[in-house]
Parts: structure tokens; sequence; C-alpha cells
């Protein structure tokens, strides 16, 4: 892998993956070959899609239109839930609509926690890496309880745990259990999935900065170390979220973002326990 400006994360396989990507949710199937092909051309190397997503092959179209070796990109993409039974046919209508020999990361894309069939499903996830057809394997929207399960079952710790994060809703109980197993956290909604929070504290840090509320609310997920992929459709707001490697927060700014947390007041999207 190799990319110009975006910082890279160690995964607990040792490999790295950039800190910054792209999403793809709600981007419609028809457009997506455009839009991600509009993140890459502006620079992104990395992008998250999924199977319950439906643009999978939009991305892949976009990734043969670019001419970018295979190599110098991260893609991601998610087990559907209504795949949990056929896991592994599912990971290859995955690649077939990709038109990738294989993705660098597999997701479990939610714990479906009333089947609870996911430490099997996970059994299989482990089998397609050491197949080498997914690089590095994962999960989505897992409370601790379902990462301790799954670690216990099959000795195999996931590489990352992508989980609705942002300032308003910062996980911090589970952002330490990713940290003292080797977890890498990832952010989705990590702009607010739409609406930014409009605390003024964030207006007066990117006042303070000369950039967007975007830019500081992205520039904290890196500093506190998250993997974020925000999305939009819109080539000027890319190169935006994109454009935050030439200044940092400081202490204080860092301390009033962390003030920002409501806890599970903050959550804005489905609980994993009511999916599924
Ligand atoms: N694992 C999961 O269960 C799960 C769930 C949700 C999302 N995700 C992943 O996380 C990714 C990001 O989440 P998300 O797309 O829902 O939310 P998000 O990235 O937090 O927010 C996207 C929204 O913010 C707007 N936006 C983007 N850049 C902006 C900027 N610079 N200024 C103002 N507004 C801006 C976009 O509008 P425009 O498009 O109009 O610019 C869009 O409405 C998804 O695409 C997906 O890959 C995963």
């Amino acid at each position: 892998m190799t990319d110009t400006s975006v910082p890279t994360l160690e995964l607990n396989n040792r490999t790295r993956i950039p800190q910054l990507g792209f999403g793809v949710f709600r981007v419609d199937p028809d457009h997506t070959a455009e839009v991600a092909g509009n993140a890459l051309e502006v620079g992104y190397r990395h992008i998250d899609t999924a199977a319950g997503y439906r643009n999978e092959a939009g991305v892949g179209e976009a990734v043969r239109a670019s001419g970018i070796p295979r190599s110098d990109l991260w893609i991601t993409t998610k087990l559907a839930n209504g795949d949990q039974d056929r896991p592994e046919d599912a990971f290859q209508a995955s690649l077939d609509a990709l038109g990738l020999d294989y993705v660098d990361l597999y997701l479990i894309h939610w714990p479906l926690h009333s089947k609870g069939v996911y430490p099997q499903v996970w059994k299989t996830l482990t089998a397609i890496a050491e197949s080498g057809r997914a690089k590095s394997i994962g999960v989505s929207n897992f409370q601790i309880e379902h990462l301790e399960r799954v670690i216990a079952e099959t000795g195999v710790t996931p590489a990352v745990n992508q989980v609705e994060l942002h300032v308003e809703f910062q996980q911090r109980e589970l952002r330490t259990f990713h940290a003292e197993h080797g977890i890498v956290t990832e952010a989705w909604y990590p702009l607010g999935g739409g609406s930014i929070s409009e605390a003024p504290e964030l207006q007066r840090i990117a006042d303070s900065h000369g950039k967007s509320v975007a830019q500081v609310v992205l520039r904290w997920h890196m500093q506190v170390g998250n993997i974020a992929i925000p999305k939009s459709n819109h080539r000027e707001r890319m190169v935006e979220n994109l454009d935050i490697f030439d200044f940092e927060l400081t202490w204080d700014d860092m301390q009033a973002i962390a003030a920002l947390d409501k806890g599970e007041a903050g959550r804005r999207g489905t609980h994993p326990l009511k999916m599924g």
C-alpha cells in the first residue's frame, strides 16, 4: 500500500490501513462508479462499501477505470445481514460484484444478537482470511459482549470494529476495550451522518485554524486514532474532507471536543441490539 498524504494505522496482522477513507453508503448504485471515481481522482485510496449498499459493482468499476495499481488501494466490504447463513457464498458474490480477486478488509456488518450465529460466521471469516481472499477481517456494530465472545470462541481477534462514532457519540468504553485488545476503531457517521454538530465550540475551533467544521471533526478522528470514512456526493467536499493533514488541533481544542460527548444520548443510528 502506498499513499501520498493520508497516514496509515497498523492492524493486528501487521497490514496498514489508510486512516481516512471514503464511504459509499446511500450512494446511488447507478452513480457509484462516478462518485467513487471522483473520490479516487481527488486522492482517496480507501473505499468502504457493503453488499447491503448494492453498489459494490460501481466501486469495482471505479477501481478499474482509475488505473491505480490494486496494491495502492484499500477496499472494504461487508457481509449483509440476510447472508449470515451463507457467508462463504456471500463473500464470493461480493468479490464477483466488485470484480476483484481479493478485498483488503471484510466485515460482519451487524452482530444480529438475537439470531446469535455471529461466532460461527466469524469462524467462516477466519477461513476466508486464511485463503488470502480477504487480507484482513473484522466486524461492525459489535458491542463488548460480542467481541468477547468471538475472541473466546475462536482465539482470533477482529482487526477492526466499525461503529457509529462522532463528536456527540464518542464511544469511550468501547474504544478502551478496543485499545486493550489491539482492535482498531473505525468510525461510521464520522460527520454525524448528515447533520454535523452545530456546537459553537466547533465553529470557534474551525475559525481559529482557518478550517471548516467538517475538517475539524475529521481531524479530531485522526488525532484520537480512529479510521474515518466520510461520504460525500460532491467533489469539492471530497477535497475538503481530505485536506486535514496541514494543521493540528491543540490540547485545548481536543479537550473542548471531548466535552461534546453526549454518551448514549448522542447516538443517531440504529442501536446494535435493535438490528435483526
Ligand atoms: N457499518 C455500518 O453499519 C455503517 C453505517 C453507516 C455508515 N457506514 C459507513 O460510513 C460511511 C460514512 O457514513 P455516512 O455517509 O452515513 O455519514 P457521514 O460521512 O458522517 O456524513 C455524510 C453526510 O455529510 C455530508 N457531508 C460530507 N462532507 C461534508 C462537508 N465537508 N460539509 C458538510 N457536509 C458534508 C454528506 O452530504 P453530501 O453527500 O451531499 O455531500 C452526507 O449527507 C458510509 O458511507 C459507510 O461507508 C457504515
